[in-house]
């Protein structure tokens, strides 16, 4: 599949890497590509580009912004581009605010997540909340000693939805689907829970379960 991840700090990398890992091609978009002149190459089979050529490139687009400036990026990367894709949105609504107890602070509140108003914005692309809560070191195939965790979806998309359990398949994640866009209420602030025992203990290595019957 061709995938355009819009996004050139940590996240956006990480999960071009898995992309390029399980036989995809990537193209990365950035306000500036020449920022990821080092990322290319040390991964030649990919290419950068602009958000609108990231966009443009991608059957399917990985969202791996800054929470704040995620409309702008998407905006820049153009609603034509966008239009009738899967847009896997890794985004969290994080305020500048600091933390509060080791709690991160959001700039949404419970009743409207980051992903609702992205998909109000730009009704036409298909938002499927993913890979939002958990680090980057566990993003591609983590390996835990309780089995594969599991990662919580959500998005109004049917089959957008089954595009990401396949491309979760690969990476080494079981899915649970959250349902339709309000979804993300829940999933986004499961970043904030993720990030607690690192910012008050230190301890980023854990992932999240469902257990069942
Ligand atoms: N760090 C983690 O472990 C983790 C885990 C899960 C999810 N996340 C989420 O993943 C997202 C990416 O995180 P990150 O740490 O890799 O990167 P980041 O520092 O949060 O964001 C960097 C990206 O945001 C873009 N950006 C910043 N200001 C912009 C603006 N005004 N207009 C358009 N684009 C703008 C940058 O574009 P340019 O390339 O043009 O500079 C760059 O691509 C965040 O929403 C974060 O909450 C992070």
């Amino acid at each position: 599949m061709k995938v355009g991840v819009l996004g050139s700090g940590d996240v956006a990398k990480v999960l071009a890497s898995g992309f390029l890992k399980h036989g995809h091609q990537v193209m990365m978009g950035s306000r500036s590509p020449e920022k990821l002149a080092d990322w290319k190459a040390k991964n030649p089979a990919s290419s950068t580009g602009t958000f609108a050529d990231a966009a443009a490139f991608g059957e399917l687009l990985v969202l791996a912004v800054k929470g704040k400036s995620a409309a702008d990026a998407l905006r820049l990367a153009g609603g034509q581009n966008i239009a009738g894709k899967t847009v896997i949105d890794a985004t969290n609504p994080i305020a500048d605010a600091p933390p509060d107890h080791g709690v991160m602070r959001f700039f949404t509140s419970l009743d409207q997540s980051l992903m609702e108003q992205l998909q109000g914005e730009f009704p036409s692309a298909n938002f499927v909340k993913a890979f939002n809560s958990v680090g980057l070191a566990f993003m591609v195939n983590p390996q835990f000693p309780g089995g594969k965790p599991t990662m919580f979806i959500c998005g109004n998309n049917e089959a957008a939805k089954k595009s990401v359990s396949t491309i979760l398949d690969q990476f080494g994640w079981e899915t649970e689907d959250m349902g339709s866009v309000e979804g993300a209420r829940a999933i986004e602030p499961l970043c904030m829970l993720w990030v607690i025992p690192g910012l008050l203990r230190n301890e980023w290595a854990h992932a999240f379960k469902l257990l069942k019957m």
